[in-house]
């Protein structure tokens, strides 16, 4: 059997959990590839809504193997918050949760120094979500970080102690005093304590050699889902760099970050909103400063599901949708929130961008450097409530026109439309 991918075609919050937790159903495991908590992954169902950080949206479906991937960095104190939701929901994770040893542990330093170096950067800050990512994929990098399997270890207390030491010499280098920083509105010590006990209890979960797994399960047939975190345009080669995220967020990513070989990957599924936000800062060509922007927000309740930040809000943005579904070898759409759009009396499309008195139909290194001009067009709205909605024959002529436009500048069949946040909010399109 293959993997097949979700991930985002955005700058993240792109809906990727709800369309995870709805494919599970066809799937025997979910597998995150990369990122840590900075994301934030939202599902509802029966009346309530779940916010999954680190562990994959799968979670929720009896019998489904939920595995976190050795690309995945793990907190382990944000890790068992997320523990106790699941707790306080009657989920039963013991059996079906799994965790690679070889994922990276973000420490309490590691934090520290996400809001030291961001501080430092003053007005170029990247707008990070303070979850230690940059810091933790960079000691990865550094070949210096500690991993989830350093936990079985007898020395991990003087492996931490070295790595917190190299921390504080440079924080202190910087001319910060950690022990006066504090972490979540808690002094440096207290955290650590919480953090230790976390610790303990991610030793007494199931720590595997995930990529033996993976075959294991490729080999007897089982039918593998990749879970994909943040967007394209925040991956950390291809995305609106530095304003980015510190790892691989493209399809290639969930190899590396699962240990599976590139011919193992059947469909990449690409997930995307009817129209576009980014939290945190960097460019954003199609984004709204004005009255539609903020209708956007409104209607499509855009405040970041980790930090709970406004998000800007813009047009789609056609340039970069067909960047990062080439990027990612896209073989099927998802669009998100168009129901969020059905006030609109106009819907706005990026067809391309001028730069410089060039004009471009890719995003593009200059997008990255450079003043970008929006090329917009604008299309009828359809003004009609989709969110109960279940059949094709059921979808506004202009909704329909608007998805058929975007299959045919992407090249890529649209097989889902999700109408709304609910598990069942979904209209099948590969019917057509
Ligand atoms: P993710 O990070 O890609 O999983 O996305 P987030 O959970 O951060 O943000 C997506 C938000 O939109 C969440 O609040 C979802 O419940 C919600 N959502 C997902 N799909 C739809 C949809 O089709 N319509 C509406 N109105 N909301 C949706
Ligand atoms: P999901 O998986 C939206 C953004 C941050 C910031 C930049 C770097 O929910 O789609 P980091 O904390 O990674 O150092 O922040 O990336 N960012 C996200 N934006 N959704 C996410 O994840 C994000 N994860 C990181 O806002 O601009
Ligand atoms: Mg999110």
């Amino acid at each position: 059997m293959k993997v097949d991918v979700i991930l985002g075609l955005q700058w993240g919050d792109e809906g990727k959990g709800k369309i995870v937790d709805v494919f599970t159903d066809d799937y025997d495991v979910i597998a995150r590839f990369q990122g840590g908590p900075n994301a934030g992954h939202t599902l509802e169902f029966d009346g309530k809504k779940h916010v999954l950080h680190t562990i994959p949206s799968g979670i929720f479906h009896p019998g489904k193997m939920n595995l976190i991937g050795n690309g995945v960095i793990l907190d382990p104190r944000i890790f068992v918050k997320e523990l106790q939701g699941l707790d306080a929901h009657g989920i039963n994770y013991r059996a079906s949760l799994h965790i690679s040893r070889r994922a990276h542990l973000i420490l309490p330093t590691h934090r520290l120094m996400d809001a030291c170096l961001e501080h430092m950067k003053g007005d170029n800050k990247i707008g990070s979500t303070l979850k230690g990512i940059g810091p933790t994929y960079t000691d990865k990098v550094a070949r210096q970080g500690l991993r989830v399997g350093d936990l079985e270890a007898g020395d991990f207390n003087d492996r931490y102690n070295r790595l917190k030491s190299w921390h504080f010499q440079l924080m202190q280098g910087l001319g910060f005093d950690p022990l006066g920083l504090v972490i979540e509105g808690m002094p440096f010590g207290a955290y650590e304590r919480e953090w230790f006990v976390a610790a303990d209890t991610i030793r007494e979960l199931s720590l595997v050699d995930s990529e033996q797994l993976i075959h294991a399960m490729l080999a007897s047939g089982k039918r593998i889902l990749a879970e994909g975190a943040q967007g394209a345009l925040l991956d950390v080669d291809f995305g609106s760099y530095p304003f980015v995220t510190s790892s691989n967020t493209i399809a290639s990513a969930a190899c590396t970050g699962l240990g599976i070989p590139p011919q193992a990957i059947d469909e990449v599924y690409g997930v995307f909103k009817a129209y576009c936000t980014r939290v945190g800062s960097g460019p954003f060509p199609t984004e709204l400063l004005n009255e539609t922007g903020d209708a956007l927000r409104k209607h499509g309740h855009e405040f970041g599901s980790t930090t709970g930040r406004p998000r800007r809000c813009g047009w789609v943005d056609l340039p970069a949708l067909k960047y990062a579904t080439a990027i990612n070898g896209v073989t099927r759409l998802i669009m998100t929130k168009a129901d969020v759009l059905s006030p609109f009396e106009q819907i706005g499309i990026c067809d391309a961008y001028q730069i410089n008195n060039e004009t471009f139909s890719q995003w593009n290194y200059r997008c990255e450097t450079d003043q970008v001009i929006p090329q917009l067009r604008h299309l009828p709205g359809w003004r009609e409530d989709i969110t109960q909605i279940n059949h094709l024959q059921e979808i506004p002529g202009p909704l329909m026109e608007y998805i058929r436009l975007l299959e045919k500048e992407l090249g890529v069949p649209m097989q889902y439309l999700s109408t709304g946040p609910d598990r069942c909010q979904m209209v099948a399109l590969d019917k057509r």
